[in-house]
């Protein structure tokens, strides 16, 4: 398989080449600021069974909807020793040889496997400098058959995150002045056939990291992405027309709202831009879980979110199935706000 970290490896690189050249079009506006940081969610003060602790978390919930999008969350009770296996794994998946990984490369989107470099190389104008191993682990489980122990790892892993997801969306639905199971059962999110797609990055040192990038600026798709990474920071999220750069607490997760989110709360609650910057240090390994209805599912917005005093409806998104969005997302170059524009 052809790839940045392969490129790295060659040990023939001193400068950027050309097509890993990333022209940043953003005005100085847009500039990287360092005074904000996410808010943080204690995950344990939604599961404690205390009534107070419950609503005033649930109200830092949909403050850090609203206003970021973004949030991370701490207590939240996946071991730590789950999470650095779940990083070894995956280095020990991205250390194969490219042999090994060939039959996972040039799959397309359905397929519950597939790994690859920058984003959909065949229309990217721009390569990222980034590889990544993507696998569909809810309804049908896959997991690469190596390294050894790679399924067990990821399949306890994404329990657990599925596990983080359905409370989060729990506390989310009550933020929103909704029954707690309102998402949950509208979206079928504990059913048996919800989606959920592990999305492992990695970003080896880049020799000019101020020219290149790792993900372009844009949103995901799903209700909630649940997000870690090997200790190195590299995201950065958009608040208040300002890039934001996210130094997560150690053994913490990052969660943000995702587009079909936006779409259920009728734009209440946005699926904010963010994007991956590289480093020229050491190698960065992000891994994610989009958390998503039954891929038959049409999302479209909530009534109860769209219904004025008088009972008018005012719709400010047209119904896809999630499925469909997935396939019109994947066929672009990621760059910018994803379909939802
Ligand atoms: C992502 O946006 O999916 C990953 C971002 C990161 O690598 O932190
Ligand atoms: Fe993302």
């Amino acid at each position: 398989m052809f790839s940045v970290k392969q490129l790295v490896e060659s040990g023939c690189l001193t400068s950027l080449p050309q097509k890993y050249v990333f022209k940043n079009t953003e005005s100085d506006d847009c500039m990287v600021t360092e005074l904000e940081a996410i808010p943080t969610i204690d995950f344990s003060l939604l599961t404690s069974g205390n009534p107070d602790e419950r609503s005033k978390v649930i109200n830092e919930l949909g403050n850090a909807c609203q206003e970021w999008g973004f949030f991370m969350v701490i207590n939240h009770g996946v071991p730590e020793t789950l999470r650095n296996e779940m990083i070894r794994a995956t280095e020990g998946f991205f250390d194969l040889a490219g042999e090994e990984k060939r039959q996972y490369t040039g799959k397309k989107l359905f397929d519950p496997i597939r790994c690859g470099t920058s984003f959909n190389p065949k229309v990217d104008k721009v390569l990222l400098w980034r590889d990544y191993l993507k696998v569909h682990v809810h309804p049908h489980f896959s997991a690469p058959n190596k390294p050894s122990g790679f399924g067990k790892v990821l399949q306890e892993y994404c329990k657990r995150t599925r596990e983080m997801a359905s409370e989060l969306l729990k506390g989310i639905s009550e933020s929103l002045g909704l029954e707690e199971s309102y998402i949950n059962e509208k979206m079928a999110v504990e059913s048996a056939d919800s989606h959920q797609l592990l999305v492992a990055n990695m970003y080896p040192p880049c020799p000019q990291p101020e020219l290149s990038m790792g993900l372009p600026p844009h949103s995901d798709h799903g209700l909630l992405t649940i997000l870690m990474q090997n200790g190195l920071a590299g995201l950065q999220v958009m608040h208040n027309a300002k890039w934001v750069p996210v130094n997560p607490l150690p053994n913490s997760f990052l969660v943000n709202t995702g587009d079909h989110m936006e779409i259920l709360t009728n734009g209440k609650y946005k699926s904010v831009v963010h994007r991956a910057v590289v480093n020229n240090k050491a190698t960065r390994i992000s891994i994610g879980t989009a958390h998503g209805p039954p891929l038959d599912t049409i999302v479209s917005p909530a009534a109860e979110l769209v219904t004025d005093f008088v009972g008018q409806f005012f719709p400010a998104y047209r119904g896809i199935k999630y499925r469909e969005y997935l396939e019109l997302q994947q066929s672009k170059s990621l760059n910018g706000k994803s379909c939802l524009d």
